[in-house]
């Protein structure tokens, strides 16, 4: 028998107002797995990883997060789960430190410090530790907030755009340590980003959203091969323009049969 997913969502639908931020979404992610979530600005994938956050409800269809309701289980699911965003501000006048000690305590873990010194280690930002979050360049920022997104050693990590603002030496650091704990601790992470070369790096597995609905699924080079393009960074763009076209019930499918 295959392993049970970890997370199954079918027939997920968003709607804010008039925008149909996700559509009837079917999606299977399998443990250990690193699945990039692929679309133009507004395709949904933020939302998408809102609901399994829990910050947004969606309108309609099931959640199912390490084999168990979204809606009944959501403590126990969410203690097991974390997240990285660039676009969430921590309190500029905290330490380092104290941030991530504060996030400790809301975690409910107790002797924290040696796992905050060891993260702060793994992402080479030790030297912040008494500095005050305002003062961290947006890099600095960025690795403190993926330190935050392992603390509770989740087994789910949701990361929207994470290295965005990371110089290619450290953004390959970074993907480093998340395909160490993938191999290690068998992390199964989902991945928004709009680098592409860095989407090839790490991705077992993407899928490409357009106006919230799921328009293709595969490994990057499946990807590539499906729709003719020498780069990821192409097959992006033919979507992105052309995705009403190419929608499922106007083209014949282009999932990838799992
Ligand atoms: N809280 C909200 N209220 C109203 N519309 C929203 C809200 N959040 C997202 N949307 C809309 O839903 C769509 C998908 O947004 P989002 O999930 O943020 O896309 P992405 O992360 O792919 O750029 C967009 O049209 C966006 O404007
Ligand atoms: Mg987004």
């Amino acid at each position: 028998m295959p392993p049970l997913p970890i997370v199954k969502v079918s027939q997920l639908s968003k709607r804010f107002g008039p925008i149909l931020a996700l559509d009837q979404v079917e999606l299977e992610v399998k443990p250990g797995e690193i699945l990039g979530i692929l679309g133009a600005n507004g395709a949904g994938k933020t939302t998408l990883l809102h609901i399994l956050l829990g910050l947004t409800t969606p309108t309609s269809g099931r959640v199912e997060v390490f084999g168990q309701n979204f809606e009944n289980h959501r403590s126990q699911i969410l203690q097991k789960t974390n997240f990285s965003s660039s676009y969430i501000a921590l309190p500029f006048n905290l330490k380092v430190r104290e941030v991530l000690h504060v996030f400790a305590l809301l975690y409910g873990l107790t002797d924290s410090h040696p796992k905050i010194d060891q993260l702060l280690q793994l992402f080479e930002i030790s030297e912040t530790r008494d500095t005050a979050v305002g003062k961290l360049s947006s890099g600095q920022i960025t690795r403190l907030n993926l330190c935050k997104a392992l603390l509770n050693s989740p087994g789910l990590l949701l990361l929207d755009e994470p290295t965005a603002s990371l110089d290619p030496d450290i953004a390959e650091k970074v993907r480093h340590l998340l395909r160490q704990a993938q191999a290690r601790d068998g992390l199964t992470i989902l991945y928004t980003s709009h680098n592409m070369y860095e989407v090839e790096q790490l991705c077992d597995r993407i899928i490409f959203l357009h106006r919230g609905r799921i328009l293709a699924s595969g490994s990057p080079d499946w990807m590539k091969q499906q729709f003719q393009q020498a780069t990821l960074e192409q097959v992006f763009i033919r979507i992105a323009r052309s995705g009403d076209v190419l929608a499922p019930e106007n083209s014949g499918s282009h999932q990838q049969p799992t």
